[in-house]
């Protein structure tokens, strides 16, 4: 490059970056949780320096000092993270907490992966099995609160309704939270593409979420209900507890012949099971040495 271009790209970087919306975008994001869209600042580095003071003025007041190290994390404060980021914490109450395929838990001085739950594979596989489908398909995520698979499917470009009783924040074009049990729904003008079945089914009718439903079988009911709303030959992608069969007030968990149930007028085309051999470990086909296992299924309608 010769130095008068050199010289010019350098002048036209400044109006460069005011050109570029992603400057625009971040400034809007740090105006909307300063509340500070009406004022009038120069520049992005103001607004980063008063987000920057107002987490430190934040932080300082609940006893934290500037560059506190890990091994100053104290036991209460351990418990607080431990409890604000969990199920039952702030985030949680608000609606707006995500099961992480990875919890951490802060101890004093350090912090530790919890385990590694069975999101780490039912996610991937659920992608991997709808990787075929056509762009703008329809999909219904049943159960799908707490989930950012549905957000995840309407970014790549389906029709996504899910349904869920409880809460679910997240907002985009493409997805349309149903605040509804799925016996609830009303049959959609279009029927689905597919639907989504994540670690969900094994809990309808039970107690846990309080979500009522008065059929102690929901969950079988829920997958004769998807074949009315899924279009014949439309898929399923299901997954669910596996093992040695039981029912609490929590959960089911399914053996082969619970599965084959669930399954009734599915044509299966994959079936696997993943099985926790630790609380970090999961292993395609290994039977679960801790109660921890889940099966990975992706089936068709059938039909009637
Ligand atoms: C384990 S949670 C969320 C699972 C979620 N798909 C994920 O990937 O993390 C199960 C969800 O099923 C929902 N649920 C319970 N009964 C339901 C029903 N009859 N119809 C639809 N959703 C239901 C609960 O509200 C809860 O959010």
């Amino acid at each position: 490059m010769t130095p008068a271009r050199r010289i010019g790209r350098l002048l036209g970087w400044p109006l460069r970056r005011a050109l570029d919306p992603r400057v625009r975008w971040t400034v809007h994001e740090i105006d909307a949780r300063l509340g500070s869209e009406d004022l009038v600042r120069p520049t992005i580095h103001d607004r980063l320096d008063d987000l920057d003071r107002i987490g430190r003025e934040t932080l300082a007041a609940l006893g934290w000092r500037e560059g506190r190290a890990l091994d100053a994390l104290d036991a209460p404060r351990a418990a607080f993270l431990n409890w604000a980021s969990g199920p039952e914490g702030y985030a949680a109450q608000a609606g707006a907490w995500f099961n992480p395929p990875v919890p951490v838990e802060h101890h004093p001085g350090r912090v530790e992966i919890l385990l590694v739950n069975e999101r780490i594979v039912e996610q991937p596989f659920v992608f991997g099995a709808l990787a075929g489908l056509a762009e703008g398909a329809h999909v219904i995520d049943v159960g799908g609160s707490e989930s950012t698979v549905g957000l995840s499917l309407a970014a790549l470009g389906h029709e996504v309704t899910l349904v869920d009783p409880r809460a679910h924040p997240l907002a985009h074009p493409r997805l349309r939270h149903a605040a509804c049990r799925l016996d609830e729904l009303d049959t959609p003008a279009q029927l689905f593409d597919a639907a989504v079945v994540l670690s969900a089914v094994e809990h309808f009718g039970l107690e846990h979420y309080g979500v009522g439903g008065s059929d102690e079988r929901l969950d079988v009911a829920a997958l004769v209900r998807l074949r009315e709303l899924v279009a014949p030959g439309g898929q399923l992608v299901l997954t669910v507890p596996f093992g040695a069969p039981s029912v609490d007030a929590f959960q089911r968990v399914y053996d082969e012949a619970g599965l084959a149930e669930l399954l009734t007028g599915w044509r299966i085309e994959t079936s696997l099971r993943v099985g926790r051999t630790d609380r970090h470990t999961w292993e395609l086909g290994a039977p679960s040495r801790e109660g921890h296992g889940v099966a990975l299924v992706t089936a068709r309608n059938a039909g009637r």
